[in-house]
Protein backbone atom coordinates (compact mmCIF):
# COMPACT_ATOMS: atom_id res chain seq x y z
CA UNK A 1 0.00 0.00 0.00
CA UNK A 2 3.14 2.62 0.75
CA UNK A 3 5.03 1.48 -2.07
CA UNK A 4 1.56 2.29 -4.46
CA UNK A 5 1.05 5.46 -3.12
CA UNK A 6 4.82 6.88 -4.15
CA UNK A 7 5.95 8.00 -0.46
CA UNK A 8 2.38 10.35 -0.47
CA UNK A 9 0.35 9.58 3.24
CA UNK A 10 -2.87 9.59 0.82
CA UNK A 11 -3.91 8.61 -2.18
CA UNK A 12 -5.48 12.00 -2.68
CA UNK A 13 -2.05 14.01 -1.96
CA UNK A 14 -0.55 11.82 -4.48
CA UNK A 15 -3.19 12.25 -6.75
CA UNK A 16 -2.67 16.24 -6.33
CA UNK A 17 0.63 15.69 -7.35
CA UNK A 18 0.56 13.66 -10.43
CA UNK A 19 -1.40 16.32 -12.14
CA UNK A 20 1.31 17.61 -14.43
CA UNK A 21 1.83 14.59 -15.67
CA UNK A 22 -1.97 13.49 -16.01
CA UNK A 23 -2.28 16.81 -17.91
CA UNK A 24 0.71 16.12 -20.04
CA UNK A 25 -0.96 12.47 -21.07
CA UNK A 26 -4.30 14.35 -21.52
CA UNK A 27 -2.61 17.16 -23.92
CA UNK A 28 -0.11 14.53 -25.55
CA UNK A 29 0.02 14.49 -29.24
CA UNK A 30 -3.68 16.36 -29.52
CA UNK A 31 -2.84 19.66 -30.42
CA UNK A 32 -0.94 21.25 -33.71
CA UNK A 33 0.02 24.76 -32.48
CA UNK A 34 0.75 26.12 -35.97
CA UNK A 35 -2.59 25.18 -37.48
CA UNK A 36 -4.82 26.18 -34.01
CA UNK A 37 -6.17 22.91 -34.26
CA UNK A 38 -6.89 19.58 -32.14
CA UNK A 39 -7.38 16.00 -32.63
CA UNK A 40 -9.07 14.20 -29.51
CA UNK A 41 -9.37 11.28 -31.72
CA UNK A 42 -13.46 11.91 -31.92
CA UNK A 43 -15.77 10.56 -34.87
CA UNK A 44 -18.13 13.63 -34.79
CA UNK A 45 -18.21 14.09 -38.81
CA UNK A 46 -17.52 17.62 -39.71
CA UNK A 47 -21.68 17.87 -41.12
CA UNK A 48 -22.50 16.77 -37.81
CA UNK A 49 -20.53 19.43 -35.98
CA UNK A 50 -21.73 22.23 -38.60
CA UNK A 51 -25.57 21.33 -37.53
CA UNK A 52 -25.19 20.86 -34.27
CA UNK A 53 -28.26 23.23 -32.36
CA UNK A 54 -27.64 22.56 -28.75
CA UNK A 55 -25.31 21.16 -26.00
CA UNK A 56 -26.48 19.77 -23.27
CA UNK A 57 -23.76 18.95 -20.81
CA UNK A 58 -25.12 16.24 -18.03
CA UNK A 59 -22.82 14.57 -14.81
CA UNK A 60 -22.55 14.39 -11.35
CA UNK A 61 -20.53 15.96 -8.20
CA UNK A 62 -16.60 16.91 -9.33
CA UNK A 63 -17.24 16.16 -13.03
CA UNK A 64 -20.67 18.56 -13.16
CA UNK A 65 -18.33 21.31 -11.90
CA UNK A 66 -15.97 20.87 -14.79
CA UNK A 67 -18.55 20.55 -17.08
CA UNK A 68 -19.70 24.15 -15.88
CA UNK A 69 -16.18 25.29 -16.50
CA UNK A 70 -16.38 24.19 -19.86
CA UNK A 71 -19.70 25.56 -20.68
CA UNK A 72 -18.37 28.95 -20.36
CA UNK A 73 -15.90 28.17 -22.56
CA UNK A 74 -17.89 26.31 -25.72
CA UNK A 75 -20.94 28.53 -25.68
CA UNK A 76 -18.06 31.58 -26.74
CA UNK A 77 -16.51 29.38 -28.83
CA UNK A 78 -19.18 27.24 -30.82
CA UNK A 79 -21.45 29.62 -30.51
CA UNK A 80 -24.67 27.31 -29.43
CA UNK A 81 -26.86 27.42 -27.02
CA UNK A 82 -24.91 24.99 -23.85
CA UNK A 83 -26.68 24.02 -20.92
CA UNK A 84 -25.57 21.51 -17.48
CA UNK A 85 -27.53 19.67 -16.08
CA UNK A 86 -26.91 17.77 -12.59
CA UNK A 87 -27.80 13.96 -14.12
CA UNK A 88 -30.38 13.31 -11.74
CA UNK A 89 -32.48 15.98 -12.70
CA UNK A 90 -32.25 15.72 -16.29
CA UNK A 91 -34.58 15.79 -18.56
CA UNK A 92 -34.47 16.18 -22.27
CA UNK A 93 -36.16 18.74 -24.43
CA UNK A 94 -34.57 18.77 -27.91
CA UNK A 95 -36.89 21.31 -29.91
CA UNK A 96 -37.52 19.17 -33.55
CA UNK A 97 -35.10 17.78 -34.31
CA UNK A 98 -33.24 16.24 -31.35
CA UNK A 99 -30.18 14.21 -33.27
CA UNK A 100 -29.06 18.01 -34.14
CA UNK A 101 -28.53 17.97 -29.92
CA UNK A 102 -25.36 17.19 -28.42
CA UNK A 103 -25.64 16.08 -24.74
CA UNK A 104 -22.13 15.28 -23.50
CA UNK A 105 -22.06 12.88 -20.34
CA UNK A 106 -18.53 13.76 -18.23
CA UNK A 107 -17.97 11.14 -15.81
CA UNK A 108 -14.73 9.94 -14.41
CA UNK A 109 -15.81 6.17 -13.94
CA UNK A 110 -17.78 5.55 -16.82
CA UNK A 111 -20.75 4.22 -13.96
CA UNK A 112 -22.20 6.93 -12.29
CA UNK A 113 -25.66 5.68 -12.70
CA UNK A 114 -27.35 8.80 -12.84
CA UNK A 115 -25.08 10.09 -15.58
CA UNK A 116 -26.51 6.67 -17.28
CA UNK A 117 -29.77 6.97 -16.94
CA UNK A 118 -29.59 10.72 -18.53
CA UNK A 119 -27.88 9.45 -21.16
CA UNK A 120 -30.30 6.85 -21.72
CA UNK A 121 -33.27 9.31 -21.61
CA UNK A 122 -31.56 11.78 -24.45
CA UNK A 123 -30.85 8.60 -26.65
CA UNK A 124 -34.29 7.36 -26.35
CA UNK A 125 -35.62 10.84 -27.41
CA UNK A 126 -33.54 11.07 -30.17
CA UNK A 127 -29.97 12.96 -29.47
CA UNK A 128 -26.80 12.44 -30.39
CA UNK A 129 -24.30 10.98 -27.34
CA UNK A 130 -20.89 11.70 -26.42
CA UNK A 131 -18.83 10.26 -23.31
CA UNK A 132 -15.70 12.08 -21.97
CA UNK A 133 -14.31 9.52 -19.52
CA UNK A 134 -11.20 8.02 -17.69
CA UNK A 135 -12.22 4.85 -18.15
CA UNK A 136 -11.74 2.74 -21.34
CA UNK A 137 -14.88 -0.21 -21.65
CA UNK A 138 -16.49 1.39 -19.29
CA UNK A 139 -20.40 1.18 -19.33
CA UNK A 140 -20.46 5.32 -20.81
CA UNK A 141 -18.20 4.25 -23.53
CA UNK A 142 -20.71 1.24 -24.85
CA UNK A 143 -23.85 3.10 -24.47
CA UNK A 144 -22.74 6.74 -26.34
CA UNK A 145 -22.45 7.59 -29.96
CA UNK A 146 -18.41 8.66 -29.17
CA UNK A 147 -16.10 8.74 -26.64
CA UNK A 148 -13.33 11.08 -25.60
CA UNK A 149 -10.67 9.99 -23.20
CA UNK A 150 -9.51 12.19 -20.48
CA UNK A 151 -6.08 10.39 -19.76
CA UNK A 152 -5.79 11.30 -16.20
CA UNK A 153 -4.90 7.74 -15.41
CA UNK A 154 -6.40 5.57 -12.54
CA UNK A 155 -7.62 7.37 -9.47
CA UNK A 156 -8.26 6.15 -5.89
CA UNK A 157 -8.76 8.93 -3.97
CA UNK A 158 -12.39 9.15 -3.31
CA UNK A 159 -12.05 13.07 -3.78
CA UNK A 160 -11.58 13.51 -7.17
CA UNK A 161 -8.62 15.85 -7.80
CA UNK A 162 -6.44 14.81 -11.20
CA UNK A 163 -9.53 13.91 -13.21
CA UNK A 164 -10.85 17.28 -12.78
CA UNK A 165 -8.02 19.15 -14.15
CA UNK A 166 -7.79 16.85 -17.16
CA UNK A 167 -11.38 16.87 -17.44
CA UNK A 168 -11.68 20.71 -17.81
CA UNK A 169 -8.34 20.35 -19.94
CA UNK A 170 -10.10 17.75 -22.34
CA UNK A 171 -13.21 19.70 -22.57
CA UNK A 172 -11.17 22.75 -23.68
CA UNK A 173 -9.64 21.06 -26.36
CA UNK A 174 -13.00 19.81 -27.50
CA UNK A 175 -14.25 23.15 -27.40
CA UNK A 176 -11.46 24.03 -29.71
CA UNK A 177 -12.27 21.69 -32.19
CA UNK A 178 -15.84 22.24 -32.39
CA UNK A 179 -15.39 25.84 -32.80
CA UNK A 180 -12.66 25.37 -35.47
CA UNK A 181 -15.05 22.60 -37.44
CA UNK A 182 -17.84 24.87 -37.14
CA UNK A 183 -15.86 28.02 -37.85
CA UNK A 184 -17.10 30.19 -35.30
CA UNK A 185 -13.82 30.32 -33.54
CA UNK A 186 -11.15 32.69 -34.90
CA UNK A 187 -7.32 30.84 -35.07
CA UNK A 188 -5.67 33.72 -32.75
CA UNK A 189 -8.76 33.12 -29.84
CA UNK A 190 -7.73 29.61 -31.02
CA UNK A 191 -4.54 29.68 -30.62
CA UNK A 192 -5.16 31.57 -26.92
CA UNK A 193 -7.21 28.86 -25.94
CA UNK A 194 -4.33 26.38 -26.74
CA UNK A 195 -1.59 28.13 -25.45
CA UNK A 196 -3.12 28.13 -22.10
CA UNK A 197 -3.78 24.28 -22.22
CA UNK A 198 -0.30 23.90 -23.00
CA UNK A 199 1.42 25.90 -20.19
CA UNK A 200 -1.34 24.19 -17.79
CA UNK A 201 1.10 21.35 -16.36
CA UNK A 202 3.92 23.44 -15.52
CA UNK A 203 1.39 25.92 -13.89
CA UNK A 204 0.24 23.67 -11.59
CA UNK A 205 3.43 22.10 -10.96
CA UNK A 206 4.62 25.92 -9.83
CA UNK A 207 1.19 26.19 -7.25
CA UNK A 208 1.97 22.64 -5.93
CA UNK A 209 5.84 24.03 -5.27
CA UNK A 210 3.91 26.07 -2.77
CA UNK A 211 2.79 23.19 -0.80
CA UNK A 212 4.88 24.36 2.17
CA UNK A 213 2.90 27.95 2.26
CA UNK A 214 -0.34 26.17 1.96
CA UNK A 215 0.04 23.63 4.98
CA UNK A 216 0.76 26.68 6.90
CA UNK A 217 -2.45 29.10 5.96
CA UNK A 218 -4.72 25.46 6.63
CA UNK A 219 -2.77 24.74 9.80
CA UNK A 220 -3.86 28.81 10.63
CA UNK A 221 -7.83 28.67 9.84
CA UNK A 222 -8.33 24.77 10.70
CA UNK A 223 -10.59 25.32 13.33
CA UNK A 224 -12.82 28.01 11.76
CA UNK A 225 -16.42 28.18 12.21
CA UNK A 226 -17.03 28.02 8.24
CA UNK A 227 -14.98 28.00 5.02
CA UNK A 228 -16.87 30.24 1.56
CA UNK A 229 -15.37 29.87 -1.93
CA UNK A 230 -16.26 32.76 -4.15
CA UNK A 231 -15.51 33.65 -7.53
CA UNK A 232 -17.07 34.93 -11.20
CA UNK A 233 -17.51 33.63 -14.63
CA UNK A 234 -14.96 30.62 -14.64
CA UNK A 235 -13.97 31.15 -11.27
CA UNK A 236 -17.57 30.19 -9.87
CA UNK A 237 -17.42 26.01 -10.81
CA UNK A 238 -13.87 26.69 -9.44
CA UNK A 239 -15.37 27.58 -5.81
CA UNK A 240 -18.04 25.28 -6.13
CA UNK A 241 -15.10 22.70 -6.54
CA UNK A 242 -13.25 24.04 -3.77
CA UNK A 243 -15.88 23.64 -1.23
CA UNK A 244 -17.17 20.32 -2.40
CA UNK A 245 -13.27 18.84 -1.78
CA UNK A 246 -13.44 20.37 1.80
CA UNK A 247 -16.74 19.26 2.96
CA UNK A 248 -15.90 15.35 1.54
CA UNK A 249 -12.76 15.29 3.30
CA UNK A 250 -12.84 17.80 6.21
CA UNK A 251 -16.70 16.99 6.78
CA UNK A 252 -16.46 21.22 7.61
CA UNK A 253 -18.96 23.19 6.57
CA UNK A 254 -17.99 24.92 2.92
CA UNK A 255 -20.23 26.52 0.76
CA UNK A 256 -19.16 28.18 -3.39
CA UNK A 257 -20.73 31.05 -4.23
CA UNK A 258 -21.05 33.21 -6.87
CA UNK A 259 -19.15 36.51 -5.52
CA UNK A 260 -21.88 38.73 -6.66
CA UNK A 261 -24.56 36.49 -4.72
CA UNK A 262 -22.97 36.86 -1.50
CA UNK A 263 -25.10 40.52 -1.02
CA UNK A 264 -28.07 38.55 -1.75
CA UNK A 265 -27.81 35.80 1.73
CA UNK A 266 -24.55 34.83 2.22
CA UNK A 267 -23.28 37.70 3.79
CA UNK A 268 -25.48 37.20 6.69
CA UNK A 269 -22.85 33.98 7.40
CA UNK A 270 -19.72 35.77 7.21
CA UNK A 271 -17.82 36.62 10.31
CA UNK A 272 -14.22 36.98 11.83
CA UNK A 273 -14.70 33.29 11.98
CA UNK A 274 -15.17 32.20 8.55
CA UNK A 275 -12.37 32.75 6.48
CA UNK A 276 -13.05 33.11 2.20
CA UNK A 277 -11.34 31.53 -0.49
CA UNK A 278 -10.95 33.89 -3.76
CA UNK A 279 -10.54 33.68 -7.20
CA UNK A 280 -9.27 36.61 -8.18
CA UNK A 281 -7.12 35.41 -11.51
CA UNK A 282 -7.76 36.24 -15.01
CA UNK A 283 -10.80 34.62 -16.36
CA UNK A 284 -13.07 35.34 -12.86
CA UNK A 285 -13.70 38.71 -13.31
CA UNK A 286 -11.06 39.77 -10.81
CA UNK A 287 -11.92 43.59 -10.15
CA UNK A 288 -15.55 42.61 -9.48
CA UNK A 289 -14.68 40.09 -7.09
CA UNK A 290 -12.16 42.45 -5.46
CA UNK A 291 -15.12 44.56 -4.34
CA UNK A 292 -16.73 41.15 -2.93
CA UNK A 293 -13.35 41.06 -1.17
CA UNK A 294 -13.78 44.38 0.41
CA UNK A 295 -17.36 43.31 1.22
CA UNK A 296 -16.47 40.11 3.40
CA UNK A 297 -13.71 41.63 5.01
CA UNK A 298 -15.73 44.64 6.46
CA UNK A 299 -17.14 41.93 8.46
CA UNK A 300 -13.87 40.78 9.93
CA UNK A 301 -13.36 38.06 7.61
CA UNK A 302 -9.88 36.66 7.05
CA UNK A 303 -9.57 36.61 3.00
CA UNK A 304 -7.47 33.91 1.47
CA UNK A 305 -6.89 34.87 -2.59
CA UNK A 306 -5.34 33.29 -5.69
CA UNK A 307 -4.31 35.92 -7.99
CA UNK A 308 -2.76 36.53 -11.48
CA UNK A 309 1.28 36.66 -10.97
CA UNK A 310 2.14 38.85 -13.53
CA UNK A 311 5.26 37.88 -13.15
CA UNK A 312 6.90 40.97 -11.71
CA UNK A 313 5.36 39.90 -8.22
CA UNK A 314 2.29 42.05 -9.23
CA UNK A 315 -1.16 41.65 -10.33
CA UNK A 316 -2.45 41.51 -13.75
CA UNK A 317 -5.77 42.90 -14.16
CA UNK A 318 -6.88 42.89 -10.32
CA UNK A 319 -7.63 45.67 -8.56
CA UNK A 320 -9.73 48.91 -9.34
CA UNK A 321 -7.11 51.46 -10.75
CA UNK A 322 -4.76 48.92 -11.64
CA UNK A 323 -4.53 48.26 -7.85
CA UNK A 324 -2.61 44.98 -6.89
CA UNK A 325 -4.66 42.53 -5.43
CA UNK A 326 -2.62 41.06 -2.88
CA UNK A 327 -2.63 44.07 -0.82
CA UNK A 328 -6.19 43.19 -0.36
CA UNK A 329 -6.53 39.78 1.00
CA UNK A 330 -4.67 37.95 4.49
CA UNK A 331 -3.54 35.27 2.67
CA UNK A 332 -2.03 35.95 -1.10
CA UNK A 333 -1.31 33.03 -3.37
CA UNK A 334 -0.24 33.53 -6.57
CA UNK A 335 -1.35 31.63 -9.94
CA UNK A 336 1.36 32.34 -13.10
CA UNK A 337 -0.55 34.09 -15.96
CA UNK A 338 -1.66 31.53 -18.05
CA UNK A 339 -5.25 32.83 -19.32
CA UNK A 340 -8.72 30.94 -19.24
CA UNK A 341 -7.21 28.02 -17.22
CA UNK A 342 -5.94 30.06 -14.68
CA UNK A 343 -8.69 29.48 -12.38
CA UNK A 344 -8.05 25.55 -13.10
CA UNK A 345 -4.83 26.26 -11.66
CA UNK A 346 -5.78 28.15 -8.92
CA UNK A 347 -7.96 25.17 -7.86
CA UNK A 348 -4.65 23.20 -7.00
CA UNK A 349 -4.50 25.41 -4.27
CA UNK A 350 -7.73 24.71 -3.14
CA UNK A 351 -7.22 20.91 -3.22
CA UNK A 352 -4.12 21.13 -1.41
CA UNK A 353 -5.80 23.63 1.47
CA UNK A 354 -8.45 21.14 1.74
CA UNK A 355 -5.73 18.20 2.25
CA UNK A 356 -4.35 20.06 4.69
CA UNK A 357 -7.61 21.24 6.66
CA UNK A 358 -8.66 17.33 6.63
CA UNK A 359 -4.95 15.99 7.21
CA UNK A 360 -4.62 18.33 10.12
CA UNK A 361 -7.73 16.91 11.65
CA UNK A 362 -6.98 13.67 11.39
CA UNK A 363 -9.62 12.45 9.02
CA UNK A 364 -9.85 9.34 6.56
CA UNK A 365 -9.13 11.37 3.67
CA UNK A 366 -8.64 8.48 1.05
CA UNK A 367 -12.08 6.80 1.80
CA UNK A 368 -14.65 9.83 3.57
CA UNK A 369 -17.45 8.24 5.63
CA UNK A 370 -20.74 7.54 3.43
CA UNK A 371 -19.17 8.63 0.01
CA UNK A 372 -17.85 6.00 -2.58
CA UNK A 373 -15.74 6.46 -5.67
CA UNK A 374 -18.32 5.61 -8.26
CA UNK A 375 -22.04 5.76 -7.03
CA UNK A 376 -23.47 2.56 -9.29
CA UNK A 377 -27.17 3.57 -7.57
CA UNK A 378 -29.35 5.96 -8.59
C1 LIG B 1 -19.00 10.28 -6.61
C2 LIG B 1 -17.56 10.65 -6.28
C3 LIG B 1 -17.24 12.05 -6.80
C4 LIG B 1 -17.53 12.13 -8.28
C5 LIG B 1 -18.98 11.73 -8.59
C6 LIG B 1 -19.20 11.58 -10.09
O1 LIG B 1 -19.87 11.07 -5.87
O2 LIG B 1 -17.35 10.59 -4.88
O3 LIG B 1 -15.86 12.33 -6.58
O4 LIG B 1 -17.31 13.45 -8.73
O5 LIG B 1 -19.26 10.46 -8.01
O6 LIG B 1 -18.42 10.51 -10.55
P1 LIG B 1 -18.05 10.26 -12.04
O7 LIG B 1 -17.31 8.97 -12.05
O8 LIG B 1 -19.35 10.18 -12.80
O9 LIG B 1 -17.23 11.41 -12.49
Amino acid sequence: DAAEKSGYDHYMLKEIHEQPRALRQTISGRIDPDAGSVDVEVDLPPEYIASIEEIQIVACGTSNYAGRYAAELLESTVDVRTTVEVASEYEFDGGRDPWRTLVVAVTQSGETADTLSAIRRAKRAGARTLAVTNTLGSTIVRETDDSVFIRAGPEIGVAATKTFASQVATLTLLAVHIGRERGTLPYGRAQELLDSVRQLPNAVQSVLDAEDRVREVAREYVDSDAFFFIGRQLGYPVSLEGALKLKEISYDHAEGFAAGELKHGPLALVTEETPVLALLTDGSRPKETLNNVKEVQARGAPVIGARTDAGDGSSAGAGPGGADASSYVDVDLPVPAIGDLEPLVANVYWQLFAYHVANEKGRPIDRPRNLAKSVTVE
